[in-house]
């Protein structure tokens, strides 16, 4: 399922504060650091970190987390294939809000599937998205556990569920990778952050 567009007689309106002008007061790039992985990955974990080392250096950052987006804006939606891919086009649309928006946006969700994140990168302008695959071994996302759910879905619990009985699709043209199979939280943090400072993407 791919959303189209029913209504009729809309009109694109530009802001008047461009995006560069936000960037300038904000002192740092509007840009959206797109977190992917299995559960247990450690994606929320690091997001969580990320936004605050970020905002502890004066950058104005954001989380949109998985279990957080699916409470509220998502809350209609399962995780049926077609389901994950709307969740991913909606939030990717958020994303894009928040990084014209001048904002450090970190995203946390599965989005198992390659298409749905390659969407995502389409719609934000060259150099604003920035995929970051949070790589595990499922044995020892396994292992975490920290919800108990790949316990429940060992046991069939729960149907669909990424790594055991749904796909994960690993991403092929990442920004960047990080190990957390065998890294602590703060070294795959230091090498999140090294890459975006080495980038340019904390001054304006
Ligand atoms: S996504 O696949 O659509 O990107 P998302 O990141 O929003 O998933 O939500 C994943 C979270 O929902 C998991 O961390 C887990 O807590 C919970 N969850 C519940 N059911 C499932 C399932 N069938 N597969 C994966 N995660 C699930």
């Amino acid at each position: 399922m791919s959303a189209e567009t029913k209504a009729t007689n809309i009109v694109w309106h530009e802001t008047t504060v461009s995006k560069a002008e936000r960037e300038s007061v904000n002192g740092h790039r509007g840009f959206t650091v797109w977190l992917t992985g299995l559960s247990g990955s450690g994606k929320s974990t690091l997001a969580n970190m990320l936004e605050k080392t970020l905002w502890e250096r004066g950058v104005r950052s954001y989380v949109l987390d998985g279990d957080n987006v699916r409470h509220g804006l998502n809350k209609d939606l399962g995780f049926s294939p077609d389901d994950r891919t709307e969740n991913i086009r909606r939030i990717g649309e958020v994303a894009a809000l928040f990084t014209e928006a001048g904002v450090a946006n970190v995203t946390a969700f599965i989005s198992p599937y390659r298409s749905d994140r390659d969407s995502v990168r389409e719609i934000m302008k060259d150099g604003d998205f920035i995929e970051i695959y949070v790589a595990c071994e499922l044995d020892e996302c396994e292992k975490r556990d920290p919800k108990g759910l790949y316990k429940k879905a060992r046991a069939g619990e729960i149907p669909e569920f990424t790594g055991i009985s749904a796909p994960y699709e690993e991403p092929e043209k990442a920004e960047l990778v990080v190990d957390t199979t065998n890294q602590k939280p703060e070294e795959s943090l230091a090498v999140i952050v090294d890459f975006l400072d080495s980038g340019g993407y904390l001054s304006a």
